[in-house]
């Protein structure tokens, strides 16, 4: 076989790229390891930024997201016993966040590639790029006990974490920067009407927890645990127990319970992978950098690495301009410590850790009272939350 682009990963990121370089005239495939209901089965966050959004209708993906999903302008923290209020719309100048599950995001851009008659392969095993130092890089897979090739132009690496893109790059030449934290995020989801009309995110002293929803029918909530628990450690009416003793008074006095249609642990790492590109494969997504879920900048950094990926493509092939190439790791990156940034501050502010100093905790008490003591404060963390331009 022979594509201009080889993209390793039908996660969101691999899709959406697939997607719009396909609506350009850029033949493209897609090489994913596991089944499609696989990939649809994950439940991840649930909040996209505007710029993402913008890139979903850009790839013509857009018209469930906008009828379904809800537009947020605000969401709560609640701490010391208060309910304070981030207003969005107000501290980041008009803008606001999408509540639309990404799980329902991945299962619209492959109606999409469907619709386009996009390649995508399921179930290819043993996929690996060969000579991506080379002019004339190629990747091969598996599938039915034969080995196919694929002759490209380039590689994209969108296979996530723990995927073979980025282990496919010499050690020496990549650099990697880690932090991995001592908790975990147990998460429940559950056909029940959420507990509030905004998320709800709780810095307790039992640990944080988190009020999330998908729809008005369908809520996700999380409680941090430490990380050698397991979800067998906790049937619902412990959970339910747990995340009421963290919550406001009146809150939990309205929280709705039910039983559990999802339950799962997640450990919060921070991790970045320099540069994010080596010869002709270049990674996007969780493939390059990981952020623990408090600031919800998961998919939302996925995207920027996605539409510059994108214009560097579109301007090679369009245009014979190999800049945007040469600068995607450099630009990339800029924007993806950034969301690194945030996301540890947020971490660092709502969770409990177990082998903080009291100088720790009067510091992570002043850093709440200044939050919501200070307009810069607060639009600093609307401006990051709602997404920085891309
Ligand atoms: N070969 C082929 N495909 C692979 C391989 C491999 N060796 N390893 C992993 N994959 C696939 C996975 O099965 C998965 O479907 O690559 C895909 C990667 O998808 P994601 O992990 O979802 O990563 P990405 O598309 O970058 O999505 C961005 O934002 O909120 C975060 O982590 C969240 O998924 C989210 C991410
Ligand atoms: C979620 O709904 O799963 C969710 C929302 C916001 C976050 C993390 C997860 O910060």
């Amino acid at each position: 076989m022979k594509v201009q682009v080889c993209i390793i990963g039908g996660g969101p990121s691999g899709l959406l790229l697939s997607q719009l370089l396909h609506l350009q005239g850029i033949d493209t495939v897609i090489l994913e390891k596991s089944s499609r209901e696989h990939v649809l089965a994950r439940i991840r966050a649930g909040v996209l930024e505007h710029g993402f959004a913008r890139l979903m209708r850009e790839a013509q993906c857009g018209e469930r997201m906008d009828r379904e999903g809800e537009i947020h302008n605000g969401f709560h923290i609640a701490h010391d016993g208060v309910l304070d209020h981030v207003d969005l719309h107000k501290y980041s100048g008009g803008n606001s966040v999408l509540v639309y599950g990404q799980t329902e995001i991945t299962r619209d851009l492959y109606e999409a590639r469907d619709r386009l008659g996009g390649k995508v392969v399921h179930e290819a095993e043993d996929v690996t790029p060969h000579d991506i130092d080379s002019e004339k890089p190629f990747v091969t897979y598996r599938t039915a006990g034969a080995t196919v090739r694929v002759d490209c132009d380039y590689v994209v690496g969108a296979d996530g974490f723990h995927g073979v893109s980025r282990k496919s790059i010499p050690k020496h030449k990549l650099t990697e920067y880690e932090r991995v934290y001592p908790f975990g995020w147990l998460g429940v989801l559950s056909r029940t009407r959420p507990v509030s009309s905004e998320l709800i995110y709780v810095k307790h002293e039992r640990g944080f927890a988190l009020c999330s929803m998908r729809s008005q029918v369908l809520s996700r909530y999380y409680i941090q645990v430490p990380l050698t628990d397991k979800p067998a450690d906790w049937p619902d009416e412990a959970f339910w127990v747990e995340l009421k003793r963290r919550l406001p008074t009146e809150v939990a006095g309205r929280l709705i319970t039910g039983p559990s249609i999802e339950k799962s642990i997640a450990p919060l790492r921070s991790f970045v992978a320099e540069p994010m590109r080596y010869g002709r494969l270049f990674l996007a997504g969780d493939a390059a950098h990981i952020v623990p879920p408090t600031g919800a900048r998961g998919l939302n950094t996925a995207a920027s690495d996605v539409y510059y990926l994108y214009h560097a493509l579109l301007d090679h092939y369009k245009k014979g301009d190999d800049r945007g190439l040469d600068d995607y790791s450099a630009r990339a990156l800029a924007r993806v410590w950034k969301a690194q940034r945030f996301s540890w501050w947020m971490t660092m502010l709502l969770h409990r850790f177990p082998d903080r100093l009291s100088y720790d905790d009067r510091l992570q008490q002043t850093d709440m009272a200044y939050l919501f003591s200070s307009e810069a404060a607060l639009r600093s963390l609307a401006e990051n939350y709602v997404g920085l331009p891309f």
